[in-house]
């Protein structure tokens, strides 16, 4: 497959453009439209037949640099593990086969990755060993939470690095539907979090809550530990970071939020206009950005 053809497959897939009828949140329908949403759009690229372009010497250091392989492995690896083993519990079969489809992406992004690193000849530590979640719900938030916020980063510096030049235009074409793809993800899931709140019976409803909080606050402890271990030359989850410092020396921190927000409008532009959108990492990005001053560069 060409890099061209997988990312027109995809945009084959969309569905935007169709009238849709309205719904509840919570309701039937509402269940139907986010798996619809995630099922409808997948794109059936084959790691194995992608192309790898073949990089300049400078660009292919760049990436070799890149502290981020062996963890974004790592990280996909987990994430479909985590997703599986919550899917194995769902009753309804159209949530099961969306949630089935997610975790077969996080597996399908763990052998791109895992090719790609192997074309470039980019060293990995063996992987440690994939432990099964023992509280499948907490796992599924955590993973889908954690990609609230890395994949906002990631649209951001992945337009930043192609704008810059940091990677060539092939090897962006290429890693497209990696990163939509995380863009399905993270609709899917924050309608998931949407739906499941609301059709969970009452008394359950404030021990999610407070989940939802605890989530949050792992995941706050876990970028501050990771923050601080940046600067040690640790390699960990907190890539969007680490990345930012590579791919977007040359923006302005501004510039690069203002990316991260126009980025994450487009991509979630093509996907099923009715369900809401991931709000909490944008709303903070928007917030942070009232500190920050004037734009630089332009955005868009
Ligand atoms: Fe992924
Ligand atoms: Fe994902």
């Amino acid at each position: 497959m060409s890099p061209s053809s997988a990312v027109s497959d995809f945009a084959a897939g969309d569905k935007a453009a169709q009238p849709q009828e309205p719904f509840r949140l919570g309701s039937p329908q509402h269940l139907t439209a986010f798996c619809r949403m995630l099922l409808d759009t997948h794109n059936p690229y084959k790691p194995a037949v992608m192309d790898w372009p073949k990089l300049e010497k400078d660009a292919r250091n760049r990436l070799v640099a890149l502290p981020i392989w062996d963890i974004a492995v790592q990280t996909e690896g987990r994430a479909r593990l985590h997703v599986a083993t919550y899917g194995n519990g769902i009753a309804d079969p159209l949530l099961k086969k969306a949630v089935e489809m997610n975790a077969f992406e996080e597996g399908r992004h763990k052998h791109v990755l895992s090719n790609l690193v192997r074309a470039y000849g980019i060293e990995l530590k063996p992987e440690p060993e994939y432990i099964v979640p023992k509280d499948p719900e907490w796992s599924f938030m955590v993973t889908g939470y954690s990609e609230c916020i890395d994949s906002f980063f990631a649209f951001g510096l992945f337009d930043a690095a192609k704008r810059t030049g940091f990677f060539p235009e092939e090897l962006v074409e290429t890693f497209e539907p990696v990163i939509q793809e995380e863009a399905r993800h993270i609709l899917f899931f924050v309608n998931w979090v949407a739906w499941h709140r609301r059709t969970m019976p009452w008394w359950r409803r404030p021990y999610f809550e407070l989940k939802v909080l605890r989530v949050w606050l792992f995941l706050i402890w876990e970028r501050i530990g990771i923050a601080r271990d940046v600067g040690h030359g640790v390699q960990d989850n907190n890539f969007t970071m680490t990345g930012a410092k590579q791919v977007g020396a040359d923006i302005e921190v501004s510039d690069l939020m203002r990316i991260c927000l126009s980025e994450n409008d487009r991509r979630m532009a093509r996907l099923d206009a009715r369900l809401p959108r991931p709000s909490t990492v944008p709303a903070l990005a928007r917030f942070a950005l009232r500190f920050m001053g004037k734009p630089k560069k332009a955005a868009s």
